[in-house]
């Protein structure tokens, strides 16, 4: 079993729909998939799924509510994959689920506003030993060649890796995700083009030895 997290010191920087994304990924490869949602305020991955199971869309994903890693480990067993969403403002908790973690996704925008919590938070992660896990995803991107690459010059330089893939910023995707879609499976083919590009790269990340 794999446990891949999304962690972020930041509300909205994505990491509920990335996590999506890559749940849905590992389903449709035949993996049996578990969405463990530890953001008990806000439910997104938990919320997303019943209108996913609402509206029929396969593969089915099964998202539960989490409040304890010791409730998570006593009932993984099974999967081959637990994709871990969290909430945005890390705590001692958040710390233990990225220990706990295979690989650790922290999603960030380009702006020092989202970059500089990020880096703290995979400076404070990196004390824990497991700097080598952790990825940051440039997330909700907008056109700007050149706010990516400062975004990932400043990242690399802080001594971490990016996924060498960024997740687009698009207005369509929000009618997606409203029906239970993971951008992955966007309507529009251009939107679910370049998600399946991000999804390709979580994937073969998490597969990754
Ligand atoms: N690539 C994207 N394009 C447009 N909207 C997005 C995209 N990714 C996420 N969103 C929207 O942005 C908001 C925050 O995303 P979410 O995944 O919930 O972030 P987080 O879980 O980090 O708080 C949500 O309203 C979501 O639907
Ligand atoms: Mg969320």
């Amino acid at each position: 079993m794999r446990v891949a997290s999304f962690i972020g010191q930041k509300g909205g920087v994505g990491k509920s729909a990335l996590a999506r994304v890559l749940a849905v990924a590992a389903a449709r490869s035949g993996k049996k998939v578990l969405i463990a949602d530890f953001d008990r305020e806000q439910l997104s991955c938990v919320e997303w799924a019943n209108r996913r199971t609402r509206e029929g869309r396969l593969p089915a994903i099964e998202a539960r509510e989490f409040k304890t890693l010791k409730k998570l480990r006593k009932n993984v067993s099974g999967y081959d994959l637990v994709v871990v969403d969290t909430r945005g403002h890390a705590d001692e908790l958040t710390e233990d689920v990225a220990e706990e973690s295979d690989v650790v996704f922290l999603p960030s925008g380009t702006s020092l506003d989202d970059l500089r919590p990020t880096l703290n938070l995979a400076r404070k992660l990196a004390k824990h030993g497991i700097a080598d896990k952790i990825v940051v995803v440039l997330s909700r991107i907008g056109r700007s060649e050149r706010l990516l690459d400062g975004a990932k010059q400043l990242v690399e330089e802080a001594g971490f890796a990016t996924l060498d893939v960024h997740w687009p910023q698009r207005d369509g995707f929000q009618g997606d995700f409203d029906n239970g879609l993971a951008g992955s499976e966007s309507v529009n083919p251009h939107l679910r083009q370049s998600a399946r590009l991000l999804e390709e790269a979580l994937l073969s990340r998490v597969e990754r030895k």
